[in-house]
């Protein structure tokens, strides 16, 4: 496991991943939204070109928004880099459809995920995997803990309030050949600490990762 703790953790994240990009153009990828990881793609954005070739699968979806919701899981990464760097392959997930998880599922075992892009919920939920999600899970609709539903009223501004949503799921997770974990800000050193030093639980699902043998925390200080 390899801890990064940098005041430049974003730029030093972007250039990580275009190097990767440089290796292997054709790279699949599993992205999140949320906040945290949005100041790195910002960084990639500018490199337009990086992506011609690469896969994008995003990693998870809210249920029950509407369909120009503009905190949408899938309109964020959109914004932030999609519609900036053009990839090849940009899957999103539509939480409407009943056979979504499935096509998702399709989609990864295509050819696999090269690299998984997560941040982390304060109760170490990866994805919308919360704690007790089932370690070799696959692509899944969920209900989400009460804590990424308070936490999401940052995102939706009391337009929504959704309470499930549909996410790739750890399994496919930990299969990736390289799993990044990015956190920022004071409230998330905790969860941070449980997960790279604590025991090795589906209660913390983010602890799992200890048993993947390649994965970086890009942290701030
Ligand atoms: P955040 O969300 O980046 O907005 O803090 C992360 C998460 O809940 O997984």
């Amino acid at each position: 496991m390899n801890l990064r703790r940098s005041k430049m953790w974003a730029d030093d994240a972007a250039a990580a991943l275009l190097d990767r990009l440089h290796e292997r153009p054709e790279m699949r990828m599993c992205l999140a939204t949320g906040s945290t990881p949005l100041p790195m793609y910002g960084r990639l954005a500018q490199s337009p070109d990086a992506f011609a070739a690469a896969a994008v699968l995003l990693l998870d979806e809210f249920g029950d928004l509407p369909a120009d919701e503009p905190a949408s899981c899938d309109a964020t990464l959109r914004r932030a880099l999609i519609d900036h760097v053009r990839p090849a392959d940009y899957r999103a997930i539509v939480t409407a459809h009943p056979g979504e998880p499935a096509a998702v599922d399709a989609w990864i075992d295509a050819g696999g995920l090269d690299l998984a892009v997560l941040g982390i919920g304060v109760n170490g939920h990866l994805g919308m995997n919360e704690p007790g999600a089932p370690a070799d899970g696959r692509t899944a609709r969920v209900d989400l803990a009460p804590t990424t539903m308070e936490g999401a009223q940052r995102y939706f501004e009391g337009r929504a309030r959704p309470t499930w949503g549909v996410t790739v799921g750890l399994g496919d997770l930990l299969a990736a050949g390289e799993v990044w974990v990015l956190a920022a800000g004071e409230s998330k050193a905790d969860i941070v600490r449980r997960s790279t030093d604590g025991p090795v639980t589906t209660a913390v699902p983010a602890s799992l990762l200890q048993r993947h043998p390649n994965v970086t925390w890009w942290l701030d200080r």
